[in-house]
């Protein structure tokens, strides 16, 4: 199966934010091409818009002008339905603030996307197991999320988002609310998942040292993407 140019192309994005007074002109005509299979840090000043532009990559929000590829799909083209399958299916989200259930335990927080998208519930056991063993939490699977150390709760989210299999892992500052240590294993987790895996993975972060570890960095400043060395 081969795809004409990247994976991820963004052709002159712009994304225009309706302030109190007047717009906020947050990507101004970013472009950026990503390569199957790698991994990219992006990094910069807060406010710059690294969310923001996970979040249009990810079909969270649409862009203001401009256009994004994602294995040949031009996502502009596409309408809320196809958008929110797009999403479901293809991009795993991992959170600085991890959105995952405190009252349910581990196990059931990584096999609720698959069974929202109506796997059968066997099926979405086995690969939610398969999944906290490679995030080191099989001794912790029938364990409420609330019980659980910001470290793990993290390790937990980055199982959540790869349980239906994403092309595509779109992680917003992962080790944001870590401690350094904490935080560096779960930086581990995310750079062996995309080596074993081949899952694109594009993470925005403060932390130089996982930005050094990725395969490539940007930096976002004037609404734009440049390369750093
Ligand atoms: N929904 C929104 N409405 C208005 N302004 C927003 C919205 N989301 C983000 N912004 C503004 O866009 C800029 C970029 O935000 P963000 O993408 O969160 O930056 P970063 O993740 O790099 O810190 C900020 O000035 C922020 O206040
Ligand atoms: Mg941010």
């Amino acid at each position: 199966m081969s795809e004409p140019g990247p994976f991820l192309r963004i052709e002159d994005l712009h994304k225009t934010y309706a302030g109190p007074r007047d717009k906020v002109e947050v990507l101004r005509g970013l472009n950026l091409s990503v390569e199957r299979g790698e991994s990219l840090a992006i990094v910069g000043a807060s406010g710059v818009g690294k969310t923001t532009l996970l979040h249009i990559v990810g079909a969270l929000e649409r862009p203001t002008r401009g256009r994004v590829w994602v294995g040949g799909r031009e996502l502009t083209t596409l309408d809320e339905g196809q958008r929110a399958l797009f999403r479901n299916r293809q991009v795993g989200f991992v959170f600085q603030f991890h959105h995952l259930l405190p009252e349910f335990s581990a196990l059931e927080n990584v096999m609720m996307p698959a069974l929202i998208a109506r796997q059968p519930r066997g099926e979405a056991r086995r690969r939610a197991e398969e999944l906290l063993a490679a995030v080191g939490l099989t001794h912790r699977m029938e364990h409420r999320v609330g019980q659980l150390s910001g470290g793990e709760q993290q390790r937990v989210a980055v199982a959540r988002a790869l349980v239906l299999g994403p092309e595509l892992v779109l992680a917003d500052e992962p080790t944001g609310n870590l401690d350094e240590e904490t935080g560096e294993k779960v930086a581990e987790l995310l750079l062996r998942l995309n080596a074993e895996r081949g899952v694109t993975t594009l993470v925005a972060t403060h932390n130089e040292r996982l930005a050094a570890a990725l395969g490539r960095r940007v930096r976002l400043a004037g609404g734009r993407a440049h390369p750093v060395d």
